[in-house]
């Protein structure tokens, strides 16, 4: 008898499932001790770049809380190292040659896992190996645009003022910068899929600081060439966009199964927006796990209830679980969502 499929992997398919699959952003992180005690002895890129460590702390998570994916441990930003970036973590990617010309673009080489992330193949591979039964590895990417936010910008803002003046001031050598991160993001993600990753996540934690044409031109452009590349696999493919709840309506063209979207906007006017042949994946504030467990019960019931209990709902935070949470209310969430998913209650 073949195993069943795995909760999560039927939710991005939009099948039925026995209750809520729920995995978090950043689930592997700072919030965590025991990461933390990893990372008191090794550099962050050390971490991701020793197969055996960048396992262990994907493994972590899992062996606390009973989550029904893994992430795979590593940084949107860990392969531009390859392809000739000089990319420290400070601890936020820093660009030591910011890329502003054509001549910097055309410099960048193209992508080449085996040669250039052979460790994030193993981190994959070690982690199949060892992930519990029935708990899918996603494998993911930055989307084009997000990168080029820190390649040009040369370090995290709110703004990425120099990014994005840099579209306005030069159109066509953005353009050429996106069409080689998309290039490279396809031949990473197609990788990391043939090394084992069972979904592939594209994180566009930029992509709504755009206007709706720029949005288009730019961070769909991009988005759709990666995963247009990758439709073919059969992996699921999960879009995230970040304050984008406003551009919902510019999606309809991009080629993902399950899209995640932040706490902005309740599910349910997501899921009219994008409709009924999407999977969606979110969107609990990271801050309401500082809630106390009543409330925190109440805003996960909340989410569920958005959710509408139509197949294709995967739960999760709408951005990455912040380094001050407390474990406890994680595994307090996770608990909730399963046993009232399960009993179907809140969909009344
Ligand atoms: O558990 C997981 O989700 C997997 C690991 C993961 C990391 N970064 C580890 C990390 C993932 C999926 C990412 C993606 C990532 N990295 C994104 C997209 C998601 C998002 O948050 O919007 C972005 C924008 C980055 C860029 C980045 N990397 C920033 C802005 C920072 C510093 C901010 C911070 O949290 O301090 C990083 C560093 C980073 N990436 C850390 C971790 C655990 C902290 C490094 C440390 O341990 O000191």
């Amino acid at each position: 008898m073949s195993a069943p499929t795995p909760v999560f992997l039927a939710a991005c398919r939009r099948e039925p499932v026995p209750y809520t699959p729920i995995w978090v952003m950043r689930q592997a992180g700072r919030y965590l001790p025991e990461y933390r005690q990893v990372r008191s002895r090794v550099s962050f890129e050390a971490l991701t770049r020793t197969p055996e460590l960048a396992a262990e702390v994907t493994l972590q998570p899992l062996r606390r809380f009973a989550l029904d994916a893994a992430i795979l441990f590593s940084d949107i930003m860990t392969p531009l190292s390859g392809m000739g970036v000089d990319l420290t973590f400070e601890p936020g990617p820093v660009i030591g040659q910011p890329i502003r010309t054509d001549a910097a673009i055309d410099a960048l080489r193209p992508l080449e896992p085996l040669r250039d992330v052979p460790f994030v193949l193993d981190t994959v591979r070690l982690v199949r190996a060892e992930a519990p039964r029935g708990v899918p590895l996603i494998g993911f990417a930055g989307g084009p645009f997000t990168l080029l936010c820190y390649l040009v910008g040369g370090r995290p803002s709110k703004e990425f003022e120099t990014a994005r003046a840099f579209l306005y001031e030069s159109p066509r050598s953005a353009e050429r910068l996106l069409d080689r991160l998309a290039d490279a993001m396809a031949v990473y993600l197609g990788a990391q899929a043939d090394a084992g990753a069972q979904a592939l996540m594209m994180f566009e934690s930029w992509g709504g600081l755009l206007a709706p044409p720029e949005f288009e031109r730019f961070a769909l452009r991009g988005a759709i060439r990666t995963l247009t590349a990758l439709r073919a696999r059969g992996v699921p493919l999960i879009y995230y966009l970040n304050q984008g709840c406003a551009l919902l309506d510019r999606l309809a063209s991009l080629p993902a199964d399950v899209f995640g979207v932040d706490w902005r906007m309740p599910l349910g006017a997501v899921r009219r927006v994008l409709g009924p042949q999407k999977a969606v994946q979110g969107n609990l504030d990271p801050a309401a796990l500082f809630a106390p467990p009543d409330e925190l019960a109440r805003q996960a019931e909340s989410v569920l209830r958005e959710a509408g209990g139509a197949p294709g709902h995967i739960f999760n935070l709408g951005h990455g679980i912040w380094p001050q949470t407390d474990p406890d209310a994680l595994a307090r969430l996770v608990d909730i969502v399963h046993d009232r998913s399960a009993r179907g209650g809140v969909h009344a």
